[in-house]
């Protein structure tokens, strides 16, 4: 039997997810992309035996069954619409998808509501009419959260998609993640990133400016490699990246290290074949100078450490200064994909040599 799936991703993350389901040879149809405000949704078809396989995903922050999918919302009178064609069945059936109580207490729903843009509809009245039919027909179910069933709306292009989210907070946010330190990458955003730099059993694989280490600790969750390490210029960074590699199974090697200085990397000369990085972007790591200084020595010396064929995937938000930087010492780029970082659309440059 097939099931209609939604995810939910960050902006420009969708299309990677897709490609994640095939890295995984999970099969899926049916794939199309809706924007949202801050998100994006990537609805597809699965078969029911491949649900499982689904909560292996790195790229995504949250998994639905889809109850009903493009119902036309352009009036308020558009909205009984929303809870016709026996939506308690319907509900009822997709419940068998959420994992059973351990223990046998009331039942909290909650209905909430993502859009694409304001409209004349408010999203408060998508909500209230869902809502008020839960009551209706689920007595026993209190509105309250934390929910134990949690209905999410996907409102964009005026119309409605409905969906019982499968997955907890735990499933986006990285146990091995506990302390956070601002500029520090998604997790999510750190497999895409993976995942566009083609993980092979032979990289040898270097974030020269790791921060706390997501991007070196999602690797190791994509399959074999020769080597993963990396490390930072701030001490309190390494000492957290060190905390936080201790649960992962796989070594991770974390230096306390200004990788533009080619004796910090002397050890790695030759060997490696995948530098996979964020740099520091914005004001808060400096001015534009200070800024396109650092992007050209980091440049420079990973670019010299790098084995013949190896690749730099770089991410950042700072396209002018990347680019001057790269013309200006002639290195072969590609840029390959573009996402939303904590609402600033950044850039993925692919450097080979
Ligand atoms: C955007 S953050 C990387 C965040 C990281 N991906 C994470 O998830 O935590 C950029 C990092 O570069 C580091 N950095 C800046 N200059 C550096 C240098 N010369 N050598 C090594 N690290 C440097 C900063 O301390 C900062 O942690």
């Amino acid at each position: 039997m097939l099931a209609r799936i939604a995810i939910v991703t960050a902006p420009g993350i969708g299309k990677i997810a897709i490609e994640e389901l095939v890295f995984k040879k999970i099969p899926y149809a049916d794939a199309i992309t809706l924007p949202l405000k801050t998100q994006e949704v990537t609805l597809f078809n699965i078969k029911n035996e491949h649900i499982k396989n689904l909560f292996s995903l790195r790229t995504v922050e949250d998994i639905f069954i889809i109850l009903f999918e493009g119902v036309d919302i352009k009036k308020k009178k558009d909205l009984i619409r929303l809870i016709q064609n026996n939506l308690k069945d319907n509900i009822l059936s997709k419940l068998t998808y959420l994992p059973a109580k351990k223990k046998k207490t009331t039942t909290n729903f909650w209905v909430f509501v993502k859009q694409d843009n304001d409209r004349f509809v408010h999203r408060g009245d998508i909500s209230d009419i869902i809502s008020n039919y839960i009551s209706k027909y689920f007595k026993k179910w209190i509105k309250r959260e934390p929910a134990d069933v949690e209905l999410w709306a996907f409102y964009a292009k005026q119309k409605v998609t409905l969906g019982i989210r499968l997955t907890k907070i735990s499933f986006r946010q990285r146990k091995y993640k506990e302390i956070e330190r601002s500029g520090s990458l998604r997790p999510t955003l750190a497999s895409a990133l993976i995942l566009l730099s083609n993980p092979k059993p032979d990289d040898y694989f270097i974030d020269p400016m790791c921060g706390v280490g997501t991007i070196l600790i999602e690797r190791s969750f994509w399959g074999p490699t020769t080597f993963i390490g990396g490390g930072d210029i701030d001490e309190r960074a390494v000492e957290i990246a060190k905390d936080n590699t201790k649960s992962i199974n796989t070594h991770i090697m974390i230096d306390c290290w200004d990788s533009t200085i080619f004796s910090a990397l002397k050890d790695h000369h030759g060997k490696v074949n995948k530098i996979v990085t964020n740099i520091p972007f914005g004001k808060k790591f400096g001015e534009k100078k200070e800024l396109k200084l650092l992007y050209t020595k980091a440049l420079n010396c990973w670019y010299k450490v790098l084995s013949t064929e190896g690749e730099i995937f770089l991410l950042t938000s700072q396209n002018k200064i990347i680019e001057s930087v790269l013309k200006e010492i002639a290195m072969n780029y590609k840029k390959i994909h573009s996402f939303s970082v904590q609402g600033i659309y950044s850039t993925v440059y692919k450097i080979i040599k």
